[in-house]
């Protein structure tokens, strides 16, 4: 599909509010049934009228599918950017954006806590190619300066909240020191999600989505996205998209459509859960520290509160007994599945040391052993609390 001929942007939904646009933006019912939902365009080609007489620009569904195409135009309303990417997975995205917006001798500044397969992809995957980087606390904006390599740095990028520790970064003041040496910022904004921070409207120049988590939000799918604000991006993205080919399915592309319909209200019920779990563990006598942007005791909470609508679904924890009590804690819960991914309508819990960061081991990404991190689902409450106070009880006694 030429990219001129994708449908996007937010159109007429961009004057409409978030839960509007959630369900409406992309898509017009179709004209030929009236179907209200997208249907699943399972096709890898389309019929020309003539040679190049392609019908809305479709020509072959790795350049262009028309249900990607609807989730594409979604999530771009709703992070009121102007273009939206989806991809197989967050790290298909994130791959091509490194590949699109950086070359052999340039330079990235990154978290010095991120998703460990963020790490892995710019460590053991871009660097060998000649991507040089550096990772810098997200909360510190003088260190994030200081990281910056004038002329070399092409993207500054950070995750707010990070996974797992739960930091936070000044969007706003971030997008400021990046632009001024002529950076680009670019902010995963996966554990936020795209109902609780528009990171495009602080300066944020791109956004990053694993949607596999709470886009998706019922753990049934994989899937990853970018949005964008700048079109001459956009176009350098659209054309690596296509060239390197790790796009969304259209069944997954369905999947991740559903789920945002009803992020607003997931997210409300997540925020409400995990404000109730976070007060719950910091009252806790084997909890050494509880780790929520909510909490008035986090570092960044000011920040959060500025530039987020809540404090979101995830919760860390520290146990004062250590990596042991840890891994105990996991190993006890019944509501909470022990699992790796987040952002779900069940809860999870993990041991990011030995799970989800396992990469980041001795390096400065490295996570504290008596870490916990929650994924708090939307079951009720008073269940999660329950399910906690008795794996606690069992594996500190
Ligand atoms: C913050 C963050 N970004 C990116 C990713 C990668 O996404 P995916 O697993 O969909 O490739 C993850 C996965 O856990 C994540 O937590």
């Amino acid at each position: 599909m030429s990219s001129e001929q994708t449908p996007q942007g937010h159109g007429q939904h961009g004057k409409h509010g978030f839960e509007t646009r959630a369900i409406h933006a992309g898509y017009e019912p179709d004209p030929t049934t009236g179907a209200v939902i997208p249907p699943i365009y399972a096709t890898s080609t389309y019929k020309q009228d003539g040679v190049g007489g392609m019908r809305g620009g479709y020509e072959y569904s790795r350049s262009g599918n028309p249900t990607r195409t609807a989730l594409e135009a979604n999530i771009a309303a709703l992070e009121e950017g102007e273009r939206g990417f989806a991809f197989a997975s967050g790290l298909a995205a994130e791959d091509t954006l490194i590949r699109a917006l950086t070359r052999p001798g340039d330079h990235v500044v990154i978290p010095d806590d991120a998703y460990g397969g963020t790490y892995r992809l710019v460590d053991k995957v871009a660097r060998p190619w000649g991507l040089e980087h550096t990772p810098a606390p997200v909360a510190d904006v003088d260190a994030v300066r200081a990281a910056i390599r004038p002329g070399t740095t092409k993207l500054v990028w950070v995750e707010t909240p990070t996974n797992p520790l739960l930091t936070i970064g000044d969007i706003e003041a971030l997008a400021g020191v990046a632009h001024d040496a002529g950076a680009l910022l670019v902010v995963d904004n996966t554990f936020a999600s795209s109902y609780l921070q528009q990171p495009l409207t602080l300066g944020a120049d791109v956004v990053v989505h694993s949607t596999t988590k709470y886009a998706g939000g019922h753990s049934d799918v994989v899937g990853g996205a970018l949005v964008v604000r700048d079109l001459e991006v956009a176009e350098q993205l659209a054309f690596f998209q296509n060239s390197i080919g790790g796009v969304a399915g259209p069944f997954d592309s369905w999947l991740v459509l559903r789920g945002l319909r009803t992020l607003a209200l997931r997210m409300e019920r997540h925020c409400d859960n995990a404000e109730l779990v976070a007060a719950h563990l910091a009252a806790h006598p084997a909890v050494e520290r509880v780790i929520y942007p909510g909490l008035e005791s986090h570092p960044g909470h000011a920040v959060a509160a500025r530039q987020m609508k809540r404090f979101g679904g995830i919760v860390s924890f520290r146990l004062k007994a250590g990596e042991q009590a840890a891994l105990d804690v996991c190993a006890a819960t019944e509501l909470f599945t022990l699992g790796e991914s987040l952002g779900g309508v069940e809860s999870l819990i993990e041991h990011p040391g030995r799970m989800t960061h396992a990469s980041v081991a001795g390096t400065d990404l490295e996570v504290p052993g008596d870490l916990v991190r929650l994924s708090v689902g939307i079951e009720t409450g008073a269940d999660l609390v329950a399910d906690l106070d008795e794996a606690l009880a069992r594996a500190t006694r």
